[in-house]
């Protein structure tokens, strides 16, 4: 890479743009985030990355930013991400991340930019059947946000086939965790993930966890997920450039491991050494049973490895956000 080199990061104010784009930064690239804040924070923004209010959608806005440099790679985070709500309000999960991914496509074919990076997601998934998800298994999107993830895929494909545009698409399990100095993390509002809702209830500032279901068929009756820390899907997005340089890809991002509901709950109450009140609920719609990974073709193809593969690792990272950042980045 040459120091110089730019990246485009849309989302980049977001949990898992952020983390990346401190990566990026990190690593030497020059940054500029677009973020409109709808979801993302200012002060998530490293203040080595330039960052740019407004929609990844705006095409104009686009073509201006990627007029003034060449950019080498557009990493593409903007999105809505909650599976739960997109089984409520789908439209923008199918219309909206798709119109958005379409305009950033767009412009960067149209700036000759060479490669993409995609946020995509496990949710493009049915769920695993006992084994864990190779690119290979069977696409059947467990919601209309995988769904909307999976269209913005194939608009990715034409758009390597028809112009030659190459890109990765990532499908992350379950994002976990903080940067490990503590100056980044969660905090999306409302809060709907599980992980920091255990450290809301942790921190006394919600009475009880709400289990969506207990009768699904897994040993303990709660959901099985793969959770992989946030860093290291950071790192996977610097890492699958190298693979654009030869051709498109798309890698499953997890560790392999799936954890319970129930079992993340009792690693929370022995990293934080407090008691979680749990109290169960229905199931949550649009939720598959199981959701673990098989990382292999990424780990082979690239040489990432998750340097916190840890499920306590992940809550004790999460847990030193949370402590020094109660109130999230608003405090
Ligand atoms: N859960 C609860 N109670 C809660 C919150 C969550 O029981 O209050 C359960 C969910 O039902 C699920 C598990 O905890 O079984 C994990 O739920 P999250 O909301 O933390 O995460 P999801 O699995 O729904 O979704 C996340 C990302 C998606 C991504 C998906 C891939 O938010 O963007 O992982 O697996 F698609």
């Amino acid at each position: 890479m040459a120091a110089v080199d730019a990246i485009l990061v849309t989302g980049g104010a977001g949990y898992v743009g952020s983390h990346a784009v401190e990566a990026l930064c990190r690593a030497g690239y020059a940054v500029t985030v677009v973020d409109d804040l709808s979801q993302g924070h200012r002060a998530a923004v490293p203040p080595a990355a330039d960052l740019v209010v407004g929609d990844a959608g705006d095409r104009p806005l686009l073509d201006r930013l990627m007029a003034t440099r060449p950019y080498h790679a557009v990493m593409h985070f903007a999105a809505r991400s909650l599976v739960g709500e997109s089984m409520r309000d789908p439209a923008p999960y199918l219309a909206g991340n798709v119109r958005v991914a379409q305009a950033v496509i767009d412009a960067a074919v149209a700036h000759k930019v060479g490669k993409l990076v995609l946020s995509s997601t496990a949710n493009i998934f049915a769920s695993s059947d006992g084994r864990p998800i190779t690119e290979e298994s069977p696409i059947d999107p467990g919601s209309p946000y995988g769904e909307g993830k999976y269209m913005v895929e194939r608009l990715l494909h034409w758009a390597d086939r028809c112009h030659g545009l190459r890109s990765a698409a990532l499908r992350y399990f379950n994002a976990a965790g903080a940067h490990p100095d503590g100056h980044l993390g969660e905090d999306h509002r409302p809060e709907t993930h599980l992980i920091p809702i255990v450290l809301e209830v942790a921190l006394g500032k919600r009475p009880h966890l709400d289990i969506f279901g207990d009768d699904y068929e897994t040993p303990d009756g709660t959901c099985i997920r793969d959770y992989v820390h946030v860093c290291d899907i950071a790192e996977a997005h610097i890492k699958v450039l190298d693979v654009l340089d030869e051709r498109s890809a798309r890698y499953n991002v997890g560790t392999g491991s799936g954890y319970s509901v129930r079992q993340v709950v009792e690693a929370a109450e022995r990293v934080i050494g407090r008691r979680i009140t749990v109290r169960m609920a229905p199931r949550r719609p649009g939720d598959p049973p199981v959701l673990v990974a098989n990382g292999s073709r990424l780990r082979r193809e690239t040489g990432w490895a998750p340097k916190l593969p840890d499920l306590d690792s992940m809550i004790a990272t999460a847990w030193e956000w949370r402590r020094r950042h109660p109130d999230g980045y608003v405090g």
